[in-house]
């Protein structure tokens, strides 16, 4: 079948390098692709994923019979319902805009998982007219406070805060604009304590989902998660306090409610949920729902995926995935990223990446890269390579990405020492 892919990250490359090893891949596009993406399809640079006129004449000219939507944009935006008012059946994976407000709205999020009992922080939300009442709000909250932009802000849009002359002030800021109309509604939520960990579900919008591996992140762009956030500085999988049981009561508890709450609602989703939750103290709780895969945990959990992604991706847009199984390579997976100097602040763009581009233990998942006028593989986004291995366990595939990473340089390159540290050190205990 001939596939088409949106998106240009490191996550796309992962899906691409999966979609293309499946012997029902005929042609697979990447659009826009990046510099390693070329690899595993054919890159289409000049198609935007947000232009959906050009994406829907893509699909008719090149005879595309799957569309798989890697990034949130283009579903918050609405890429699905166009296709449906043109009449058009093509399967999609990824959710209508009704079930990608999951991430498009915070408020939205949360007031689905208090409709549908799922376990979440204790919430309010507020907007300019209410300002007093959230100050009445943090009062009753203890330290730290958390403040949510309800809308998309590139991952920017979550404050949190120590004390609660700043908390007030954070929020008038916010709802006086300071992430544009994405704070014009400000969720204020109860602060949780414990490690975080990312699960993904496929689901096909009949009430079946498969349970992809766990993965946890890694967002700090500092050694012992600390600095500024970034969009995810490494990954492993699996995740140590993951167990059956606690995968038991992500299930039950969030997991099936979820699937279920969408269809209660009359939300028609097939596609990827990404649940961001919380272990707190053996329980878990969700602190964000994303209607994509995540990005770099996607570079480990297509590692981990045994099966055939094209079959499984396919059903869940075509609405039945009961003949379909998910099955899990038992080996660990790890992605460390490397990453332009400076960022997640200012970094140069257009350094010439050279090395060892193909190392034996790992692959090489390009995020910023892009190839220049010249022919060379340049940088070209703050997020460079996700360097992704597999392992006996996860200290063995760290061991390989990071040998692997040696052998890799460009100007200012960066990378976190301590990916996956914590979680050995649990291990140990
Ligand atoms: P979000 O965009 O909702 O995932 O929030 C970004 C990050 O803020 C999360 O990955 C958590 O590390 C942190 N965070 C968000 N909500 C909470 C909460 N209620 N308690 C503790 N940390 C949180
Ligand atoms: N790694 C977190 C995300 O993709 O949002």
């Amino acid at each position: 079948m001939n596939i088409l892919l949106l998106g240009s990250g490191g996550r796309e490359a992962a899906i691409a390098w999966k979609l293309s090893q499946s012997p029902r891949t005929v042609k697979l596009y990447i659009a826009p692709g990046n510099g390693g993406t070329g690899r595993f399809g054919e890159n289409v640079p000049g198609l935007s994923p947000l232009d959906f006129d050009a994406v829907r004449d893509f699909v008719e000219k090149q005879a595309i019979d799957l569309l798989i939507v890697g990034n949130e944009d283009p579903l918050v935006a609405g890429i699905v319902d166009y296709f449906r008012a043109a009449g058009s059946n093509l399967p999609i994976v990824g959710p209508e805009t009704a079930g990608a407000a999951l991430e498009g709205s915070k408020d939205f999020a949360k007031r689905f998982m208090e409709r549908h009992g799922i376990p979440t922080a204790r919430y309010r939300s507020f907007t300019a007219d209410t300002l007093t009442d959230g100050y009445a709000f943090l009062e009753t909250l203890t330290p730290p406070y958390v403040l949510k932009a309800d809308g998309l802000a590139a991952g920017k849009g979550v404050l949190i805060i120590d004390n609660l002359e700043e908390a007030r002030k954070a929020l008038a800021e916010m709802l006086g604009g300071m992430f544009g109309k994405s704070s014009a509604t400000v969720v204020i939520e109860e602060f949780l304590s414990g490690i975080e960990c990312s699960v993904f579900v496929l689901t096909d919008g009949h009430g079946n989902y498969r349970i992809l591996p766990v993965a946890k992140d890694y967002k700090r762009i500092g050694e012992g998660d600390t600095g500024l956030n970034t969009g995810g500085m490494g990954a492993v999988s699996p995740v140590v306090f993951a167990d059956d049981e606690f995968m038991k009561k992500v299930e039950e508890r969030i997991v099936r409610p979820t699937v279920d709450g969408l269809i209660a609602d009359g939300i028609d989703y097939r596609g990827f949920i990404f649940l961001g939750l919380i272990n707190v103290g053996g329980e878990p709780m969700v602190i964000e729902y994303n209607v994509r895969m995540g990005d770099p945990e996607t570079e480990v959990v297509m590692l981990r995926l045994d099966s055939d992604l094209v079959d499984l991706a396919e059903a869940a847009a075509r609405g039945d995935l009961s003949g379909v199984e998910a099955r899990i390579d038992p080996r660990a997976a790890v992605t460390v990223m490397a990453v332009s100097g400076g960022y997640p602040e200012s970094y140069p763009k257009g350094k010439e990446i050279t090395g060892e581009l193909d190392p034996v233990d790992s692959i090489l998942f390009h995020a910023g890269t892009k190839i220049d006028a010249d022919g060379r593989l340049v940088t070209s986004g703050g997020r460079v390579i996700a360097v992704s291995s597999y392992g006996r366990d996860v200290a063995d595939a760290l061991a390989r990405s990071y040998a692997s990473l040696q052998g890799l340089k460009f100007d200012g390159m960066y990378f976190r020492r301590d990916i996956g540290r914590d979680l050995l050190a649990l291990e140990n205990k």
